[in-house]
C-alpha cells in the first residue's frame, strides 16, 4: 500500500487532517487500531473553541454541529458560594465556544470520510514507524490479523498518548515536561437537563466540581477526587449529595438530580514531547501533548496541530518549499505552551491540591476575587478560554 500521508489514529486529530487533506486534494489513509463503535462512544470533552468551529465548518463537517451544537458565551465561577459570570463576546470582542462532544464531531468526520475520503481502516494497528528521517517514511501494521506495510511520504501520529508513533523519535532528540496531579475527576452522564444554561466551574474546600452537558436533556458532571480513585466505589446517591455541596450557592441554587448513564474516572496530567517533528514524520495532537482537563483545551489542540500541517503540506504542494513544514513543531508548540500555562492556571486556580497550606488556600481565593473584579484579569480568562489563534 501507498499514499502521500500516512495517518496513524482516528481520534479528532487524524480524522479532521484526513479531511482537510482530501479537500486540498492530498491523498492519504488513516490506521486505526479500534473498531467504529469504539472510537464513536468514547466520552471526551465537549467544548469546541471559536477557531475549532471556523475550521469545522470550513472543512465541510459543521453541518450537524451547526443544528445540534449549543452556542455558548460565558461561563460561571463559583467560590465562597458566590457565583460569577465571565462574559466571553463582551471581553474577546465578539468570540465564544460551542458546546458539541467530541464523539460527535469523531462520528461526523467519520461519516464523510467514508463518503467521499480516502481509506480509513478500523481494526487497523500500527505497530511501527520506519525511515522517518529518509525520505520513505513506511508505517508497519496489522490488519485483520495480516502484517502489511504502508508506504508515505510523510506520516502524521495522531494515535494519542499510549500510541507508537512518539517512539520512532530516537531519544536522544526528545525532550519531554510532564507534571501529573494528585487528584484526578469521576465524571457522569446523567439523564436531566443542566441544572443551569452555561458551564459552572465550582471552587470548594472539599474540591473542585464541574457542571457541563452534552444535549438540553443530558447532563456531564464532574467531581475532583483523590487520584486512583475507583469510579465504581462511589454510590449514585453519594455523588449527587457532594455535587450539591460544592455547588452549594447562597441563592438557594439547587441542582437537579436524574438518572446517572455512565460514571468514569479521568487522570490528570500535563505532558509536552518536544520536538513534534522528526524528519518526515508529524507528532499531533495528544501524541505530543496532554493538558489536564480543566481547560477543556486537548481537542482543541489537536485541531490547531492538524491545521498546521495541512497548511505547511499545501505550501509545499503549491510552492515547492518547505519552509513551513519545517517551522511545524515551533509553530505548533508556541500554541502548545500557551495551552498548556492556560489549563495549569485553571487547575490551579480551581483544585484543592491534598497537600494544599491555609496560606495556598487564602491565594486561591484572592484568585477568585481578582478574577471577579478586574476586567482585565477577567479578559485573560476569556481570551485563554475562548482560544489562541492557529497558527
Ligand atoms: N495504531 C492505530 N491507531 C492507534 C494506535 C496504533 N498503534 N494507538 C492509538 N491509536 C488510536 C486510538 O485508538 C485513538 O482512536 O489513535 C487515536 C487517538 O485519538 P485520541 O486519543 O482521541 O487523540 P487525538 O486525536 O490527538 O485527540 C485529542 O482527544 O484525548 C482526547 O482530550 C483529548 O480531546 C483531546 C483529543
Ligand atoms: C465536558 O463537558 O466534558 C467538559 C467541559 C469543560 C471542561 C472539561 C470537560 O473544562
Amino acid at each position: 500500500m501507498r499514499t502521500t500521508v500516512g495517518i496513524i489514529g482516528a481520534g479528532p486529530a487524524g480524522l479532521l487532517l484526513a479531511r482537510l487533506l482530501h479537500n486540498a486534494g492530498i491523498d492519504s489513509v488513516v490506521l486505526e487500531s479500534r473498531d467504529r463503535a469504539y472510537v464513536e462512544h468514547r466520552q471526551r470533552a465537549g467544548i469546541l473553541e471559536q477557531g475549532t468551529v471556523d475550521v469545522l465548518r470550513a472543512a465541510g463537517a459543521g453541518e450537524r454541529m451547526d443544528r445540534e451544537g449549543l452556542r455558548h458565551d460565558g461561563i460561571e465561577l463559583r467560590y465562597a458560594k458566590k457565583r460569577h459570570r465571565v462574559d466571553f463576546p463582551a471581553l474577546t470582542g465578539g468570540r465564544s465556544v460551542m458546546v458539541y462532544a467530541q464523539t460527535e464531531v469523531c462520528k461526523d468526520l467519520i461519516a464523510l470520510q467514508l463518503k467521499e475520503g480516502g481509506p480509513l481502516l478500523f481494526e487497523a494497528e500500527a505497530l511501527a514507524v520506519e525511515g522517518a528521517d529518509t525520505g520513505s517514511p513506511r508505517v508497519r501494521f496489522r490488519h485483520e490479523g495480516v502484517e502489511d506495510v504502508l508506504e508515505c511520504d510523510y506520516v502524521v501520529g495522531c494515535d494519542g498518548f499510549w500510541g507508537v508513533a512518539r517512539k520512532a523519535v530516537p531519544a536522544a532528540l526528545s525532550r519531554t515536561f510532564e507534571r501529573t496531579y494528585p487528584f484526578g475527576w469521576l465524571g457522569i452522564l446523567a439523564d436531566v437537563p443542566p441544572s443551569h444554561d452555561e458551564l459552572v466551574y465550582a471552587h470548594h474546600d472539599r474540591g473542585f466540581a464541574l457542571l457541563s452537558m452534552r444535549t438540553p436533556t443530558v447532563s456531564r458532571l464532574y467531581l475532583q477526587v483523590p487520584e486512583g480513585t475507583d469510579a465504581e466505589a462511589w454510590r449514585d446517591e453519594d455523588i449527587w449529595a457532594e455535587l450539591e455541596r460544592r455547588f452549594e450557592t447562597a441563592d438557594g441554587w439547587r441542582l437537579q438530580r436524574g438518572p446517572i448513564t455512565q460514571k468514569s474516572v479521568t487522570p490528570m496530567r500535563s505532558y509536552v514531547h518536544e520536538p513534534m517533528r522528526h524528519g518526515r514524520l508529524f507528532l499531533a495532537g495528544d501524541a505530543a501533548h496532554i493538558v489536564p482537563p480543566t481547560g477543556a483545551k486537548g481537542l482543541n489542540l489537536a485541531v490547531g496541530d492538524v491545521v498546521t500541517f495541512a497548511r505547511a503540506l499545501t505550501y509545499e504542494k503549491e510552492t515547492g518549499s518547505a519552509e513551513l513544514l519545517d517551522a511545524y513543531s515551533a509553530t505548533c508548540l508556541g500554541r502548545v505552551w500557551q495551552a498548556e500555562r492556560f489549563s495549569y492556571d485553571m487547575t490551579t486556580l480551581l483544585h484543592r491540591a491534598p497537600d494544599a497550606t491555609a496560606f495556598e488556600d487564602r491565594l486561591q481565593l484572592a484568585r477568585l476575587e481578582r478574577l471577579a473584579s478586574s476586567r482585565a484579569a477577567e479578559t485573560d480568562l476569556a481570551e485563554g478560554y475562548t482560544g489562541f489563534p492557529f497558527g
